[in-house]
């Protein structure tokens, strides 16, 4: 018996960065879906849409819904508007792919979430990082022990950017905490969390208003402890002018940091000892320390291994949809940990307050 796949009927909403570039152009040209309509409140957007994908345009995502009936509709508007479309979308019968940060606050995640329970339809984020081939690199390195148990994972985006657009604004669920805070929390928890995702046990965070425009901010230091005892240490800047590492990973034999090789291609080193080849020492208390040095340690013998970071391990995140609309797989982001991380981020911002942070009573 041949069994005919189903193609999924997805619309897109917000014809954006994110809609236009990256969520049209992977539905389009992926086979088990079709691209049924687009919504965007711009003219011209629309247009441009219907030009270069043929796709057909509606202002309001109600219109597009009642002409289109659409199985998915994926929503790539401002982020204050996620949840609106997101409870429209799922009370109209469609189920949605949303990108992230899932909303503007903890509260309006909670409201989706019962809300996709209530009309039974299902609600996966876009968290892009989970699918990245250094995700997928670091889960390899972990697996393989090389440096023993990981107690720190240093993950930093660093940049000088003076920004000015709606997500420098609080009011539209803007501030790094909130846009990049949602790619690099969940990217640790995913790469530190074996078959499921990493749990926090403590929350710490620090943020200010540097560069932007804006009344959000745009720095912010994150600092987590998993229950496994792991330091999760996320910093996202956007007002420093050097670099620093963007991934560090520390063992209780070594650590791992990413390198750019000759040829340009990206890898990540690990620097390691084997803990049998180790020295014999032993702990001294005597309050003259032998030959006034701090250690007696001989010299380590270092170890290096590299691991590609490739690019054939960059996730093709439709097919991921198409697994979980079309085919009921689970999930490749399980919704319950999606709230999680929305909590742990409205922790960080409640434990952060800053005095250029309306939403905050100081
Ligand atoms: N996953 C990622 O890597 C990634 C990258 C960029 C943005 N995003 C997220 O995607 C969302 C959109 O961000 P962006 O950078 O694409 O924004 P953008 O400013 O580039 O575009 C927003 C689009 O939404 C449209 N819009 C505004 N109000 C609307 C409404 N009521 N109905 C329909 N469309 C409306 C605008 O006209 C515009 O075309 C944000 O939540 C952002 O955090 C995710």
């Amino acid at each position: 018996m041949i069994i005919m796949k189903k193609t999924i009927r997805a619309a897109v909403v917000g014809l954006g960065r994110i809609g236009y570039y990256f969520h049209l152009p992977e539905i389009k040209k992926h086979e088990m879906f079709e691209a049924c309509a687009v919504v965007d409140v711009s003219d011209e957007r629309l247009k441009e849409a219907k030009d270069k994908f043929g796709t057909q345009g509606y202002k309001t995502m109600a219109e597009m819904i009642s002409a289109e009936h659409p199985d998915l509709v994926v929503i790539a508007s401002p982020t204050h508007l996620h949840k609106e479309h997101t409870i429209e979308a799922m009370a109209s019968g469609c189920d949605v792919f949303l990108d992230k940060p899932m909303a503007k606050n903890y509260a309006e995640v909670l409201e989706m979430a019962e809300a996709a329970e209530r009309f039974g339809k299902k609600l996966m984020i876009y968290q892009p990082h989970r699918g990245r081939p250094e995700t997928h690199a670091l889960r390899q390195i972990i697996k393989e022990n090389i440096i023993g148990k990981i107690y720190m994972y240093k993950r930093a985006n660093v940049n000088y950017l003076r920004r000015s657009d709606w997500q420098s604004l609080q009011k539209f669920g803007g501030g790094m905490l909130n846009n990049f805070g949602a790619h690099y929390v969940d990217q640790a928890l995913y790469v530190l969390g074996g078959d499921s995702v990493a749990k926090v046990k403590e929350i710490n965070c620090m943020r200010h208003k540097i560069a932007s425009l804006g009344d959000a901010d745009d720095v912010a230091k994150i600092l987590l402890r998993t229950t496994e005892d792991i330091t999760v240490d996320v910093e996202i800047n956007m007002a420093c002018a050097h670099q620093v590492e963007p991934f560090m990973l520390l063992g209780e034999h070594g650590s791992v940091l990413m390198r750019v090789k000759e040829d340009g291609s990206q890898v990540f080193e690990a620097k390691y000892f084997v803990p049998s080849e180790l020295s014999e020492l032993s702990l001294s208390e005597s309050l003259a320390a032998a030959d006034r040095k701090y250690s007696q340690d001989q010299p380590i013998s270092w170890k290096t291994k590299e691991y590609p970071i490739l690019p054939e391990y960059d996730a093709n995140y439709y097919d991921y949809c198409y697994e979980y609309y079309g085919e009921d797989k689970a999930p490749f982001v399980p919704l319950s940990q999606t709230v999680e991380l929305m909590r742990i981020l409205e922790e960080c911002k409640n434990i952060s307050r800053c005095s250029y942070d309306s939403s905050i009573k100081i």
